[in-house]
């Protein structure tokens, strides 16, 4: 259940759910999309006869998962990727399931380094693949104020925005953008202040919401449903655990369409968008994390689980 490396760990969510519906699908294949420290692809490994595809857009999760899964010899493959390039960059065929865990793992926040935390001093980075993209501060840097505050309040559903915005675009026209974790935390600490009755720090929807913006986490996800389901033979099934409600509308809706549901304005006299009945969607509601392991780990409180088949 516990993900290990030498320092770090990240505990697996819905480790069984996930594993009961992959062995559903038809083929001898899993793509686990989003690898991290390999606690899903290791209970895959271990409860069925499948191979797996891990990929993950972070290198340094993909050596860690590498070294731990390393015992499955060649049933377990890496690819160093994003997973909205799934279609291009996983060679397997005959694909029985795909799984994605989204979001960021307890590695890449524990590691301070990483710039995902307010907790601790660390240059502003929050990138996932540390080789592409803007970081957090760069971001912050060239964003005009009006597109912070939109971040802010989209991404993090942030109701006070549009102050922390100004005060992020003040220190950018001063010429001293921010530069550390520490800066921006105490920043949003000072614009919005802090209530004793606050149960979250007051930086939580900011962090959250440039480190949406900078991975580009819902543009991603868009692409990579639709790519995924090209991906899996028929009768494989799709597995997905979100983490927040803006990833799991994403997932909902992009179910909903996939399984034929036409998109069209009421008033039209026919179907025009061409909706296909491509998948059969097999969770009615998310699948929720029982009360045990929702006690034993807090992070997965959040966490929504929904899969669908693919039929055609
Ligand atoms: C929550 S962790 C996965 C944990 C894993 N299921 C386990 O139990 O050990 C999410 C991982 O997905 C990776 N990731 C997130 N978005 C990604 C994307 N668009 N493409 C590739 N990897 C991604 C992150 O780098 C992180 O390592």
């Amino acid at each position: 259940m516990q993900s290990s490396s030498a320092e770090f760990t990240h505990q697996t969510v819905l480790r069984d759910e996930v594993v009961e519906f992959v062995r559903t699908g038809k083929g001898s294949t899993v793509i686990d999309a989003t690898l991290g420290l390999g606690g899903h692809s290791e209970a895959i490994l271990e409860a069925t006869d499948l191979d797996v595809v891990g990929i993950d857009q972070d290198a340094a999760a993909i050596e860690i998962a590498k070294e731990r899964l390393a015992k499955f010899g060649g049933r377990f493959t890496v690819v160093n990727a994003n997973f909205s390039e799934i279609g291009e960059a996983v060679s397997a065929g005959n694909i029985a399931a795909i799984i994605a865990d989204l979001g960021v793992s307890s590695m890449q926040l524990d590691d301070a380094a990483r710039g995902f935390s307010f907790r601790a001093s660390a240059p502003l980075d929050m990138r996932m693949n540390k080789s592409a993209g803007r970081t957090a501060a760069e971001l912050l840097e060239t964003s005009t104020e009006a597109e912070i505050a939109d971040i802010l309040y989209f991404y993090g559903e942030e109701r006070r925005s549009r102050k922390i915005a100004r005060w992020i675009s003040e220190r950018n026209a001063a010429g001293e953008p921010l530069r550390t974790t520490e800066e921006l935390a105490n920043l949003v600490e000072r614009a919005i202040g802090k209530k004793p009755s606050d149960k979250i720090h007051p930086a939580t929807r900011t962090f959250q919401a440039i480190r949406i913006a900078v991975n580009r986490e819902l543009d991603v996800l868009k692409d990579f449903i639709p790519a995924a389901i090209e991906k899996l033979d028929p009768e494989g099934v799709l597995a997905i655990i979100s983490f927040h409600s803006l990833e799991d509308r994403i997932v909902k809706q992009a179910f909903q369409r996939l399984s034929g549901k036409c998109s069209c304005p009421p008033r039209l006299p026919q179907c025009m968008c061409g909706a296909v009945k491509k998948i059969e969607v097999l969770t009615k509601k998310p699948i929720l994390p029982g009360e045990d392991e929702q006690e034993q780990n807090p992070r997965s409180r959040s966490a929504k689980l929904r899969v669908a088949k693919r039929l055609i």
